[in-house]
C-alpha cells in the first residue's frame, strides 16, 4: 500500500493511474489496473467513438471497479456526443486535453465527476486551475503519444508544483518503481503512466508490435508530426507525438511539408497501418520504453511499482526525522 492524500480521497490503494491510451487502454486494462489498486483509464483516442466508450466502459463497470475516461478536446469539439457518452458511462474521472477545457468544466462537475487535464508548462497549469480543473497532469516531453515536447517531466513537475494548489499528477517517462518514487518524493499526488503498460496482455496493443517495443531502448523514440500530417488527422498542429523511430519517421519527420504533397508516401502509410506493417506504421511510446523487457500483466506492474517505490521512499524516511512536505497534495506515505 502506498498513498497520497489525493489517492486516498479516491479510495485507491496506490497512486498509479494508467494513461488513457487510444488503441491501447480499453476496458480490460482499466479494470485490471483498478483491481490492482490504481485507477484504470479508458482512452478514446483519434479513433474514439460513442460506441467504443459504451463498449469499453461496460467492462470495469461490470467488474464493479472505478475507472476514468480520457477524451481528446478537439474531438469533443467536433463530436459533442463523445462527452455525453463519457458522462453517461459514470466514470469517477474524465480527462480532457489538447483544447481549452473551460467550456466543459461545469458539465463534468454537474455529473459528479472529477476533471483532469494535461499541461506542458506553468502557465498551462495556472490556466487549468483557474478553469476549475480538479487535478492537473504535468506531462513532460519524454512521454509517449501526443503532447508538447517543450519541457521534460522533472523540471515541469517542479515548476507546476510551485504554481498551483490543486493536486498534480506526473506523466512522461515513469517506467519503474524508481520513477514513481521520484515523482512522489517531489510532491506529485500520483503518476499517470502510459508506456509501461504497453505490453500488458490486458491492453489492446497489437501483438505484432511487442518485439519492437521490447527491442527498443530509451534513445529509439522520436517526437514527430509526420503521422498526423500524412494521415490528415485533425490534431491541432502544435501537438506532435512520441513514437518508436522507424523507416517512415526517419524519412519524413521534419519534412512534413513535402510529405503532404507526396500522395504515394501517404498512401503507403495508410496501407501499412491497415496491414500492421510497423516499418512504416507508428507505435506510440515514450522514452521509458527502454525499461520494458517483457510482458507483465497489469497487476504485476502496479504491484512492483508500488512495492518498489514504497521501499525506496521508506529508505530515506528511515534516515530523516521529517517527511517531505507538499503544499499541493501532501507527501506519499508507505
Ligand atoms: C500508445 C499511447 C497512446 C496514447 N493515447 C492517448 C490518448 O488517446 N489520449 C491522451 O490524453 N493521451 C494519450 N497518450 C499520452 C498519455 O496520456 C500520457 O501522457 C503518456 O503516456 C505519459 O508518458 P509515458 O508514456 O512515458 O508514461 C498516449 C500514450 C501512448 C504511449
Amino acid at each position: 500500500m502506498l498513498s497520497t492524500p489525493w489517492s486516498s480521497s479516491l479510495n485507491l490503494r496506490t497512486p498509479i493511474i494508467n494513461a488513457p491510451m487510444g488503441g491501447v487502454a480499453g476496458g480490460k486494462l482499466a479494470a485490471a489496473v483498478s483491481i490492482a489498486g490504481g485507477l484504470g483509464m479508458i482512452g478514446a483516442g483519434t479513433a474514439g467513438s460513442v460506441e467504443l466508450i459504451e463498449r469499453e466502459s461496460a467492462i470495469p463497470r461490470q467488474a464493479r471497479q472505478p475507472f476514468g475516461i480520457g477524451l481528446l478536446g478537439w474531438a469533443v469539439d467536433q463530436e459533442p456526443l463523445l462527452l455525453d457518452a463519457a458522462l453517461d458511462a459514470q466514470p469517477i474521472l474524465i480527462s480532457l486535453g489538447f483544447a481549452d477545457v473551460s467550456p466543459w468544466v461545469q458539465r463534468v462537475h454537474d455529473a459528479g465527476i472529477l476533471l483532469a487535464t494535461q499541461v506542458y508548462d506553468a502557465q498551462g497549469a495556472r490556466d487549468a486551475q483557474t478553469a476549475g480543473v480538479d487535478v492537473i497532469i504535468a506531462r513532460g516531453g519524454e512521454g509517449g503519444g501526443h503532447g508538447l515536447n517543450n519541457v521534460a517531466t522533472l523540471p515541469l513537475l517542479q515548476a507546476v508544483l510551485e504554481e498551483v494548489a490543486i493536486p498534480v499528477l506526473a506523466a512522461g517517462g515513469i517506467g519503474s518503481a524508481r520513477g514513481l518514487a521520484a515523482v512522489l518524493a517531489a510532491g506529485a499526488s500520483g503518476a499517470w503512466i502510459g508506456t509501461a503498460f504497453l505490453l500488458c496482455p490486458e491492453a489492446l496493443t497489437p501483438a505484432a508490435t511487442h518485439s519492437r517495443i521490447i527491442g527498443a531502448n530509451e534513445t529509439d523514440t522520436v517526437y514527430t508530426r509526420s503521422i498526423d500530417a500524412a494521415m490528415g488527422f485533425p490534431w491541432p498542429t502544435q501537438f506532435g507525438e512520441r513514437v518508436l523511430r522507424n523507416r517512415f519517421t526517419e524519412r519524413w519527420s521534419g519534412d512534413e511539408e513535402s510529405l503532404i504533397e507526396d500522395v504515394r508516401a501517404r498512401t503507403a502509410l495508410s496501407r501499412a497501418r491497415d496491414e500492421g506493417d510497423f516499418d512504416l506504421a507508428e507505435i506510440d511510446a515514450g522514452q521509458g520504453v527502454g525499461l520494458l523487457s517483457s510482458t507483465r500483466n497489469a497487476e504485476e506492474i502496479v504491484q512492483s511499482f508500488t512495492d518498489g517505490a514504497a521501499d525506496l521512499l521508506g529508505r530515506w524516511a528511515a534516515n530523516s526525522p521529517a517527511r517531505p512536505e507538499n503544499d499541493a497534495g501532501g507527501a506519499a506515505t508507505a
